[in-house]
């Protein structure tokens, strides 16, 4: 098994991770020597790909819909293999929580404190 990250455990995220490009209306994040394929959708609600894993209480939880399921069909052959990502666990879905609507985010940390894996942090402006 590999190491185990915890995105919400990173101060360095998400002032010190560079813009790689805009996805919808959110910035993806990619810091060299960390990220690895996917990188980090969000700021204020950062989702790091490389550590989530389609639990999805994210979503759940979510009282203003901040999220929605993005396909990643790649992920099927981590499933099918059990290949871990950095949350030391393979994926359970061929999708990853997108934070779509991060500007409509009232930042009562129910995603963040309920991830499994710790894949989201949170981050007030
Ligand atoms: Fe929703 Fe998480 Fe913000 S649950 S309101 S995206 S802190
Ligand atoms: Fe992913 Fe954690 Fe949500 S594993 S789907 S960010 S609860
Ligand atoms: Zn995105």
């Amino acid at each position: 098994m590999g190491e185990v990250r915890k995105l919400i455990e990173d101060p360095t995220f998400p002032n010190g991770w560079p813009v790689k490009e805009t996805h919808i209306d959110h910035q993806l994040k990619w810091k060299d020597g960390v990220s690895k394929e996917y990188g980090v959708h969000g700021s204020a609600v950062g989702v790091d790909f490389d550590i989530c894993i389609a639990d999805g209480i994210c979503i759940t939880v979510c009282p203003v819909n901040v999220f929605d399921r993005m396909e990643l069909p790649g992920e099927q052959e981590k499933m099918d293999k059990g290949i871990t990502n950095d949350s030391g666990k393979a994926p359970l879905a061929t999708w990853k929580a997108d934070p779509a609507r991060e500007n409509d985010c009232i930042f009562c940390r129910a995603c963040e404190i309920q991830c499994p894996v710790q894949a989201i942090k949170i981050t007030e402006p």
